[in-house]
């Protein structure tokens, strides 16, 4: 395995204003070493904000800093979405007035896309706007959660409902974290690596069809060429489309029946999972608008079949499915859209004005009810 890192620019040139918008995404193995160039010269405080199932990781990283000098303090927050919330930010704001954090201070995230997304929010409200560096921890987290400045929080009225764009200062993502991830939580992370290979990168297709396994093995080349490629494609897309209005759309390949199939099971699935079954349910009604052929209809089959990602779901579940896709976001009006594929690597976003099509299209991924329970994501 390469010593080496790998630095991937997203965005790039200057603002109005003079300041740099461009940012770099460091990929490689023990890179802890790099954050204190990435907080920058300015702060003096940095606030570590972990999970608590990352304390160790929040502890190292803290005292790694304070023997830079900065004066760090961490908060720990409530695992996955339970650190979503309005209190933990409003915990974080307490953290950071308490401590005199000043507008030229820093946030640093370290863990998964939840709380990247929670202290992406809290840095981006804090005074209106203060650096975070993220250590993403999650697959998903390295190749997607932390590159596009998309920061969030939860409400009870639905996920993701609030937040803002804020791009992070930098972003250091560490290979050598994904060797205490959960299987599930990696496997999870994959879809969105197969949804990078289907947009845009095929040669990613091709990495995973020849070693599977490699693909989910923390240590292996593999693993970090997909996880590079994955992130230049991310990168590449959000460069072109910072706030998210026109060609970031592609990046929602798979999600609109997959945010459809969340909600249905009250986000009890693993994004990815739903990501994955989203993206078979895409190529089959792409391949019955003659957008694709049957074989590359079927390579989303068996790619993530191979990787033991679900392609299925429950027979039963349509009427709410298709209320959770009149949700989209991407919906103009009454009108429906789908992120489809003109081929590999070509995406485009088609409307679909009549909703038999989907109806019809989703037999072909539909299961019989009984046998829906068996999943293992
Ligand atoms: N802002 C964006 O652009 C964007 C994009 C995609 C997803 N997201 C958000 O990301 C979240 C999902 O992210 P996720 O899949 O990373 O889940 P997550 O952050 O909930 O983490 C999953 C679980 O893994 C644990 N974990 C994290 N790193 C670990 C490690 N190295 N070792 C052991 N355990 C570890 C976490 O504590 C958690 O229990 C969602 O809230 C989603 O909305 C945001």
């Amino acid at each position: 395995m390469s010593t080496e890192s790998t630095t991937i620019t997203v965005g790039e040139g200057t603002g109005a204003g003079g300041q740099e918008l461009g940012y770099d995404v460091v990929v490689g193995n023990g890179l802890l070493a790099r954050l204190h160039t990435m907080i920058g010269t300015q702060a003096e405080r940095v606030l570590v904000i972990h999970p608590r199932a990352l304390r160790a990781t929040g502890d190292v990283v803290r005292e790694d800093l304070e023997k830079a000098g900065f004066q760090a303090v961490t908060a720990e927050i409530p695992d996955a979405e339970e650190g979503k919330h309005i209190q933990v930010a409003a915990f974080c704001w307490q953290v950071l007035g308490q401590n005199d954090f000043t507008r030229s201070d820093a946030v640093v995230s370290v863990g998964g896309g939840a709380v990247t997304d929670v202290a992406g929010f809290v840095a981006a409200t804090w005074l209106r706007g203060v650096r975070v560096v993220h250590m993403p921890t999650t697959l998903l987290g390295m190749v997607d959660a932390a590159v596009g400045g998309k920061t969030g929080i939860n409400t009870a009225e639905g996920k993701n409902l609030v937040g803002s764009f804020h791009q992070p200062a930098g972003v250091l993502a560490d290979l050598d974290t994904l060797i205490s991830l959960p299987r599930n939580e990696l496997v999870a992370g994959l879809a969105e690596v197969v949804k990078c290979g289907f947009i845009a990168d095929e040669e990613i297709l091709k990495i995973i069809e020849s070693a599977p396994d490699q693909a989910q093995n923390p240590h292996s080349w593999q693993l970090r060429e997909l996880v590079e490629r994955s992130i230049r494609v991310k990168a590449k897309v959000v460069g072109e489309d910072v706030r998210e209005s026109g060609v970031r759309e592609s990046l929602n390949y798979g999600h609109t029946l997959g945010h459809a199939i969340e909600l249905a099971e009250r986000y009890q699935w693993r994004h990815g999972a739903a990501v994955s079954v989203g993206m078979v349910f895409a190529a089959e009604l792409a391949r019955s608008l003659g957008r694709l052929s049957d074989a590359e209809a079927d390579r989303h089959h068996e790619i993530l079949t191979s990787l033991g990602l679900p392609v299925t779901y429950r027979g039963d579940r349509w009427n709410q499915l298709l209320e959770g896709i009149r949700r989209d976001k991407k919906n103009r009006g009454d009108t429906l859209r789908f992120v489809l594929l003109n081929g590999i690597g070509s995406p485009t976003t088609v409307e679909i004005p009549d909703p038999s099509i989907l109806f019809a299209t989703y037999q072909e991924i539909a299961e019989e009810p009984d046998t829906s329970t068996t999943i293992s994501l």
